[in-house]
């Protein structure tokens, strides 16, 4: 039976109320649909570990409903509360001291004295912390290693039998994960590109914002939890700044010129990089048939929101 339902009130109610009973519940957001448990219980966060066949030393996104939830259980510095004011709600984590005797369960740290939150700006996410009045631990509701959902109908597919309830809150409006920053070290550092870019976040804080070694980087993949190079990945294998498709390919294109081939998606055909993060996930899913070989990308100019789409393509395309 299908455990997608309208993301009404009632059904919102009813989430939180499994929530509370350490049940898992998948949940809109403007970024990707979230995995959703009670961040405070221990039991919960390891359900979630077990449903998405998570490495347990990746850690988890709390999800708070404002910046005072946010303030309960971490540090915030200088530069943290100028990120959040200026991006929260919105498509940013910040990882953060966790506040000592912080009720948020320990393993969604995996074990480290850091805590990542995020304040979503979608109106169910929302109202489901507001409802349930507590912190709710949710990364991306996949099964590790394989493509973000984007619809309920995402995360049915790979996760449905796991979850109390897919609430649908229709297609994500960005696409991408949110945007991960580091405020351990003296200087904030972007771990994951995502939802802001690094140009924007650099305009905030009035200085250039650094980047942790990304994938394909000498070393990558070493640097701390999250770094898994492969990541993302539909069943079949990606190739990436491809300028033809071969006869058993699929493409998935950019731009205005696009060479032929048998099964064409296109990212956004007049090349704006909003549409194409929207459109990334969905389209890499509905490529990804047992008829096709093989997909092959269009390149993806490396600018704004392009960084973040490229992370995700290096990891579809990274060996497995
Ligand atoms: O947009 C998003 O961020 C989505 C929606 C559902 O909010 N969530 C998401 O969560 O993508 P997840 O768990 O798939 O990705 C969390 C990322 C991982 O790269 C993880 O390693 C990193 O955040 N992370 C979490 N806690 C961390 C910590 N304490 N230190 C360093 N990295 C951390
Ligand atoms: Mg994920």
């Amino acid at each position: 039976m299908s455990k997608i339902v309208a993301a009404d009130i009632a059904h919102i109610t009813a989430a939180a109320k499994a929530l509370s009973r350490g049940e898992l519940v998948a949940f809109p957001t403007e970024t990707v649909y979230g995995l959703g448990g009670d961040a405070g219980n221990d039991r919960a966060v390891a359900a979630i570990y077990a449903a998405k066949g998570r490495p347990s030393f990746n850690p988890l996104i709390v999800h708070v409903g404002s910046l005072n939830a946010a303030a309960s259980y971490a540090e915030l510095s200088p530069d943290a509360l100028a990120l959040a004011r200026r991006f929260w709600p919105g498509p940013l984590t910040l990882v953060l001291p966790r506040l000592p005797g912080c009720r948020l369960s320990l393993l969604v740290s995996a074990g480290m004295e850091s805590v990542a939150l995020r304040v979503p700006a979608h109106p169910v996410a929302q109202a489901l912390l507001m409802l349930s009045n507590r912190p709710i631990a949710g990364p991306s509701a996949n099964p590790s290693g394989r493509i973000s959902p984007t619809t309920a109908a995402h995360v049915e597919e790979g996760l449905g039998d796991k979850v109390a309830m897919i609430l649908d809150g229709g297609p994500c409006r960005i696409g991408l994960e949110s945007t991960v920053v580091s405020l351990l070290g003296e200087e904030p550092q972007i771990l994951r590109p995502g939802g802001i870019d690094a140009e924007t976040l650099a305009a905030e804080l009035g200085r250039p914002v650094g980047m942790a070694p990304q994938v394909g980087d000498v070393a990558a993949g070493l640097h701390g939890p999250g770094r898994l190079l492969s990541h993302y990945a539909p069943a079949c294998p990606v190739r990436l700044n491809a300028t033809s498709a071969a006869a058993d390919e699929a493409l998935l294109a950019f731009g205005p010129n696009v060479p032929p081939a048998a099964v064409v998606l296109n990212l956004s055909t007049t090349g704006d990089l909003t549409e194409a993060a929207a459109n990334l996930f969905a389209m890499l899913r509905a490529l990804d048939r047992p008829e096709v070989k093989g997909i092959a990308v269009m390149p993806v100019p490396e600018t704004g929101l392009g960084t973040a789409i490229n992370d995700r393509l290096r990891r579809a395309a990274a060996p497995r």
